[in-house]
């Protein structure tokens, strides 16, 4: 069977820092109560005049492209995970083409929440399996500060700004993208959800008024739903790739909190070295999370090694893929 490979990576972060001091200042929390419960230490935030979601996303893009040595015109299809399109309709992936150079492909978004990411590199490798797209990218990209309610300390301190991408081709080898296994639980939907802005219930100045327009999150139900659902997933594939704890070189986290990191990582028994982790410096960028990780720790990969990606978020949606590493990271100085 023809597998798809991930072939390069690269990240996009805003220069403004938010720090945990930046915060305390904005709301009742403090430093210590953010970094012991969360992890988090900063995150970044998008300032920059005129630019949104698609911006972030176009720029890690055009990166990729560069560090891959490919051209635009070779790309089939571009997938962008994302919960803060730059507007409801049309979608962020043919934005981003346009704003990237990208003339001969098709694109759509899909919207997962916080495993936007890992569901969208999912569905690329079908369309690179079926023999459909020879190049396909995806990314994820999401400017959260524009849906986060800076009065609420419960979720303010949580999240940031960012984007990744990912280039995917026929692997060559061995390597490549394994298996996934996704869940789903629409009654999530209670604990972590934006009230308006959707057909449900559109924009009026009530809703405004009423600060309908954030994320909400009901944070200790979703952390217990979280666990849960990471676990499973990764148990789920490594029985079904055979993996035992010590044939895994890594396990790449969503990133929305350490302490849910910390017992996913216990659950797959994996040691925390192995574990990537960049909370602390971004918070969660909820589609951003996965392809900054691995954007991160890239020169630290080898060919060969087995990756193991988790996310859980809204819907409720989770799951996890299995990934043998397609290149040493060292290759690339990103
Ligand atoms: N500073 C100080 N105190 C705070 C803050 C804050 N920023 N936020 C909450 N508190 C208080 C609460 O009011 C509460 O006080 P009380 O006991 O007097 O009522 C106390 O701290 C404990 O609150 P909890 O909600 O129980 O705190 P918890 O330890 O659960 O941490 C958190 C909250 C960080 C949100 C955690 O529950 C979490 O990470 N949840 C999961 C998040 C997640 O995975 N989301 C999915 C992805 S996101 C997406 O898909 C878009």
């Amino acid at each position: 069977m023809k597998r798809a490979a991930i072939k390069g990576v690269m990240g996009y972060l805003p220069e403004d820092k938010l720090t945990n001091t930046d915060l305390e200042k904005l709301v009742d929390t403090t430093d210590e109560w953010i970094k012991t419960r969360t992890g988090i230490s900063e995150r970044r935030i998008l300032k920059k005049e005129g630019w949104a979601s698609s911006d972030m996303g176009a720029e890690a893009v055009k990166g990729l492209l560069k560090k891959t040595n490919t051209s635009p015109d070779e790309i089939d299809l571009l997938i962008c995970a994302t919960v803060t399109a730059d507007m409801v309709f049309p979608d962020n992936a043919n934005t981003i083409c346009n704003k990237s150079g990208i003339n001969n492909a098709f694109g759509f978004d899909i919207n997962a929440a916080c495993s936007g990411f890992l569901y969208s590199l999912t569905t690329g490798a079908k369309f690179i399996e079926s023999g459909m797209c020879n190049k396909v990218i995806v990314v994820g990209t999401d400017m959260m500060s524009s849906i986060i309610d800076y009065t609420d300390r419960t979720t303010c301190v949580l999240f940031g700004d960012g984007a990744g991408a990912i280039l995917l081709e026929a692997s060559t080898d061995d390597t490549g993208i394994i298996n996934s296994q996704f869940g789903g639980d629409g009654a999530g939907s209670a604990f972590l959800h934006m009230k308006a802005g959707g057909s449900k219930k559109p924009a009026t100045v009530e809703t405004v008024m009423n600060r309908e327009h954030f994320v909400y999150q009901e944070g200790r139900s979703v952390f217990k739903y979280a666990v849960k659902g990471m676990a499973n997933s990764i148990n789920t594939v490594m029985k079904r790739s055979g993996l035992n704890a010590e044939d895994i070189n890594w396990v790449v986290p969503h990133q929305a909190n350490l302490r849910i990191i910390n017992s996913v990582a216990s659950s797959a028994g994996v040691p925390l070295e192995q574990v990537m982790i960049n909370i602390h410096k971004y918070g969660n960028t909820t589609s951003g999370t996965l392809p900054l990780c691995l954007w991160d720790y890239e020169s630290q990969l080898k060919k060969g090694d087995n990756l193991i990606l988790t996310a859980f978020g809204g819907g409720f949606t989770w799951g996890a893929t299995h990934i043998k590493w397609s290149y040493d990271g060292s290759d690339f100085s990103s």
